[in-house]
């Protein structure tokens, strides 16, 4: 009996003890990804039906994850979940989701997609993972979604892309990559896939080889290649000669040649064999190497872009099976006018209600309902020309225009815009507050025009923007605090201007992975207060300055030394003195930079400069060693500490009632 008894006042004790560790640990395990709670997902999300076809639109809907939330049974519908702040897909996440035909995964702050993720997915035809954080593109990443057509992952942080990444999908035809960091394509990469669409801008890429590459690309009616750093060796010579061959239906973007620095700034198709192979590098590649011929491609069925090696020595370039001229790649960063492709067939039109200005085209986009409206390159002298005023547009594009003044009025009926694109116009200044009620827009152009002066009113209201492009104007001067009110800038593109010298502090606080200052006129560019203040960085071009190679730019070569591997720069060549012209900063020892280092071993040009740690949102894998201890752990230790001491304080309270 009393053994009995003293048995159950233990059970108490430990059940109390479990008690306690659930509740203390419930904080930890609520961020399980697998909770059960499921809804209907029209109770959650807005769920309209445009033309038989139903869009679910979850925007904004973060507390819920997709797997709690019930799809509908029988439909095809389409499926927003932009803007939730989503970081991982775990495994399965839209695994019911079976009748889904589009998914738009745009701006979040995606960083990682597990294997399987997609699983389930079978009928999803177009797959958006725009201005998200995604460093790699996974083997296993597109698992489960055979039937997808179209692709588009621009302005992410890719380097890599795992080889086989698209080999399931050999549907895919539209492939979107701009604006990542990736500088090179595996091997083979596009074997598997019927691309006829590659937009590759904005990338690190110096070349690309006809075997494993450009062979696999034949059908292509659309290749944008620009704002890459173009290797124009003798390896450049099949991509060349494969860009002659190709027919002039097909739009394909100039490749521009960044290094060697003979060839800088020249037109790939400009350039001739002689140059190219000078240096004598590279292999001596025949150019007689032409891509295949259609008829030998495309030979396996389902699909398969089964080819031969005989077949890679054919000369007759490839006839096009698809040569609709207007096709164009709808991605954040046109450049040329874009009509939609045909490819995206469920496309809706514009319901015949919503007002269109009469110079523009104006298409819906099927994933966010939003309205894109085009007034590229039609002689528009003023904003106010664009009459009557859409309704709720999402990207302005009124770039190649005359434009020499845009006022606050001019964008009464736009505060909705996520794009404005005013690039190549003729913009001489910019008047405060004007784009003060545009508080949704995430992307500016501003680029090509005849800015001067940047001051801090011009920005005002922009909380959201996260690219500004600003590169070929005449811009000489910043003034303090002018990206002070945009603390979501991530891109700041200010190449190709006049400046000299930036303001102290003009990067503070602004969370910027990107900078690109290169073709200004910076001969010194101070540490502390300026560069210093870039703590996200993950690319940073200074190339093409004068740089002065003297005392004052210790600084600047040690903070480039330290910058952690992982940045992406350019070169930073001395022009002055006369002696170091044309020499690469970082090879120059300290002493030789700055002989009085010799004469006063201090540390006077080491002290300075601050501890950087770079606490970007790439996680840990970029923090240095040794760094601290990720918060994670510390709640655990903290949490077994806890428990610990309740039970020492339970265990005497347990043992005494037994010896009652
Ligand atoms: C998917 O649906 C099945 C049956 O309708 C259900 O049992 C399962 O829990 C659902 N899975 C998820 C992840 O919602
Ligand atoms: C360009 O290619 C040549 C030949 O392959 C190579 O030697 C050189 O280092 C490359 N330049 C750059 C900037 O990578
Ligand atoms: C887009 O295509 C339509 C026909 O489909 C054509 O009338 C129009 O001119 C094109 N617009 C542009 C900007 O190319
Ligand atoms: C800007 O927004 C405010 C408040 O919504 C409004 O009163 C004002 O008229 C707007 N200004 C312009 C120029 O549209």
């Amino acid at each position: 009996m009393k053994y009995i008894s003293s048995l159950r006042s233990f059970c108490h004790c430990l059940k109390m003890f479990v008690w306690l560790f659930l509740f203390l640990s419930t904080p930890i395990s609520s961020t399980n990804p697998d909770s059960e709670l499921t809804l209907e997902i029209c109770s959650v999300c807005s769920c309209l039906s445009v033309e038989n076809v139903l869009y679910v639109n979850c925007e904004k809907v973060a507390v819920y994850r997709p797997n709690q939330l019930k799809p509908p049974q029988s439909n095809f519908y389409h499926l927003n979940f932009q803007n939730n702040l989503l970081i991982i897909l775990y495994p399965n996440t839209f695994l019911n989701f079976t009748h889904a035909v589009s998914l738009q995964l745009g701006n979040n702050k995606l960083q990682n997609i597990e294997g399987g993720a997609f699983q389930g997915l079978s009928a999803l035809k177009q797959l958006h993972l725009n201005n998200n954080e995604l460093k790699v593109l996974r083997a296993d990443t597109f698992l489960g979604i055979e039937n997808l057509e179209y692709l588009q992952a621009d302005y992410n942080l890719i380097k890599y892309i795992e080889r086989g990444a698209f080999n399931k999908l050999h549907k895919l035809k539209v492939l979107i990559l701009n604006d990542n960091l990736i500088s090179a394509l595996p091997d083979n990469i596009f074997r598997f896939a019927s691309l006829t669409h590659l937009d590759i801008r904005g990338n690190r890429i110096q070349k690309m080889p006809y075997i494993g590459v450009l062979e696999h690309i034949g059908r292509v009616v659309e290749l944008q290649l620009e704002d890459n750093p173009w290797n124009c060796t003798c390896d450049l010579l099949p991509l060349k000669a494969w860009l002659e061959n190709m027919p002039y239906n097909i739009y394909i973007g100039e490749a521009i040649c960044e290094t060697p620095s003979d060839l800088y700034g020249r037109l790939l198709k400009e350039t001739n064999k002689q140059e190219l192979c000078s240096m004598g590098t590279g292999s001596d590649f025949d150019v007689r190497i032409l891509p295949p011929s259609m008829e030998t491609t495309f030979t396996t069925p389902g699909g398969h872009t089964g080819q031969t090696s005989q077949n890679r020595l054919a000369t007759k370039p490839p006839k096009t099976t698809n040569p609709s001229k207007n096709s164009g790649i709808v991605s954040g960063k046109s450049v040329s006018n874009h009509n939609l492709s045909q490819i995206v067939s469920f496309q809706t039109r514009v319901p015949p209600l919503t007002p269109c200005p009469s110079p523009c085209v104006c298409k819906t986009h099927p994933s966010d309902l939003g309205l894109s409206v085009n007034c590229q390159e039609r002689n528009l002298e003023s904003m106010a020309e664009l009459v009557p005023k859409p309704i709720n547009a999402k990207k302005l594009h009124v770039n190649g225009n005359y434009i020499k003044q845009v006022e606050q009025a001019d964008f009464a009926e736009f505060e909705g815009l996520d794009l404005l694109h005013l690039g190549s116009n003729q913009l001489t200044m910019i008047q405060g507050n004007v784009f003060c009620n545009l508080t949704n827009l995430r992307r500016l152009y501003l680029n090509g025009n005849q800015i001067e002066r940047l001051s801090p009113e011009i920005f005002n209201g922009l909380h959201n923007l996260q690219y500004l492009y600003l590169e070929y104007n005449v811009i000489r001067e910043i003034l303090g605090g002018t990206f002070e009110s945009m603390p979501n800038l991530q891109l700041l593109y200010l190449n190709n201007n006049l400046l000299r010298s930036l303001p102290a502090y003009i990067f503070s606080g602004v969370p910027l992975a990107r900078l690109n200052i290169r073709n200004n006129h910076f001969m010194y560019l101070p540490v502390s207060g300026v560069l210093d203040q870039l703590k996200s960085l993950t690319q940073i071009d200074l190339e093409g300055n004068p740089w002065d190679c003297t005392c004052d730019l210790v600084a600047l070569k040690l903070w480039l030394e330290k910058l952690s591997e992982g940045i992406v720069m350019k070169e930073v060549k001395c022009e002055t003195p006369v002696q170091f012209a044309n020499i690469e900063l970082r090879s120059l020892k300290n002493e030789v930079l700055c002989p009085k280092l010799v004469n006063k071993p201090s540390t006077q040009y080491t002290s300075p400069i601050p501890a950087i740690t770079f606490t970007t949102p790439l996680g840990p894998m970029k923090s240095p060693p040794g760094g601290p201890v990720p918060l994670s752990i510390l709640i655990l230790s903290i949490l077994v500490v806890l428990i610990l001491t309740v039970f020492v304080a339970f265990l005497p309270s347990c043992f005494c009632s037994e010896t009652k």
